[in-house]
């Protein structure tokens, strides 16, 4: 399909779709940012090619869609604190990546991310691709009875599995992940946000499922125990193959991931090789 001045070609029929003939180093016309912002909506997760591309630019194409985030546990670039370098060493044989997990981006604030740029710097020669899930068709594949039931439901969100005092990045740095990224882990990851199961997308008016792994702790007004079973059956169902992508990267590589509506994994099957990403992650708005 051709929009404007880009053409857009589907990966796969549930979401994501590469955008041709935009070279994001060049200053972008607004009809290029209108089918860029479409496709972006209409896809759920857009990629690009071949980019070759500074911080600036970089920093400055994502302003286009809103203010930036900094991380507040993973460090930044020491010039550039909006970018994350999201790295694995070809020495870091560590089970656990950084994302390496089915998550939507920082669900544990207030408002969470609106998405993210994610640029390829290095990566391996093969492994090391991101999944990318569709929480539309999560919720529109759900029973009647199950959607009714969740719809009135809230979810109470931290960073404790992620961030925690006890969590993967504690113990990637016990086995030394270290090597690869500055993340800290920190009791403030255990402070909660309450956020509906069932979201409704700000900008294309969808309902969506908004729980995530990494993130969702239990419902409101139920234990973790009673939480689990439903949490764990939601988490598999929006895993499932059909409403998925898988992203082979190259050098020069981007995906601009609408984090209101997806969720995203990075595999982390490429021990013995170097992979490095930058993201910069655009705030979003409150959850409703
Ligand atoms: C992330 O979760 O932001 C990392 C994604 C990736 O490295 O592919």
């Amino acid at each position: 399909m051709t929009t404007a001045e880009i053409e857009v070609e589907p990966l796969t029929s549930a979401l994501g779709a590469e955008i041709r003939g935009i070279d994001l180093s060049e200053a972008l016309s607004n009809t290029e940012l209108n089918a860029i912002h479409q496709a972006f909506l209409e896809n759920q997760v857009i990629f690009f090619r071949d980019q070759n591309i500074t911080p600036e630019q970089h920093l400055g194409f994502a302003r286009k869609f809103g203010e930036l985030d900094i991380h507040p546990f993973a460090a930044g670039l020491d010039d550039y604190p909006e970018i994350m370098p999201v790295v694995k060493e070809a020495e870091d044989t560590v089970s656990i990546n950084f994302g390496g997990t089915w998550h939507s981006d920082v669900t544990f604030y207030e408002k969470p991310a609106l998405g993210s740029v994610l640029y390829a710097l290095d990566v391996p020669q093969s492994g090391g691709d991101t999944l990318f899930s569709n929480m539309y068709l999560a919720y529109e594949t759900l029973s009647d009875g199950l959607r009714e039931t969740l719809d009135g439901m809230q979810a109470v969100h931290n960073a404790s599995r992620s961030f925690g005092l006890n969590s993967r990045t504690t113990l990637r740095s016990r086995e030394g992940g270290d090597v690869s990224m500055r993340v800290r882990a920190d009791e403030e990851a255990e402070k909660e946000v309450v956020h509906p199961v069932i979201r409704t997308h700000p900008e294309t008016g969808r309902k969506l499922l908004f729980v995530n792994y990494n993130f969702t702790q239990r419902f409101v007004g139920w234990t973790k125990e009673e939480s689990e079973p439903l949490l764990t059956y939601l988490w598999d169902h929006a895993a499932r193959p059909e409403f998925t992508c898988r992203f082979r990267w190259r050098k020069g590589s981007i995906a601009f991931w609408d984090n209101r509506c997806t969720q995203h994994l990075a595999l982390n099957d490429y021990h013995g090789a170097r992979r490095e990403m930058h993201r910069v992650t655009i705030c979003g708005d409150k959850p409703y």
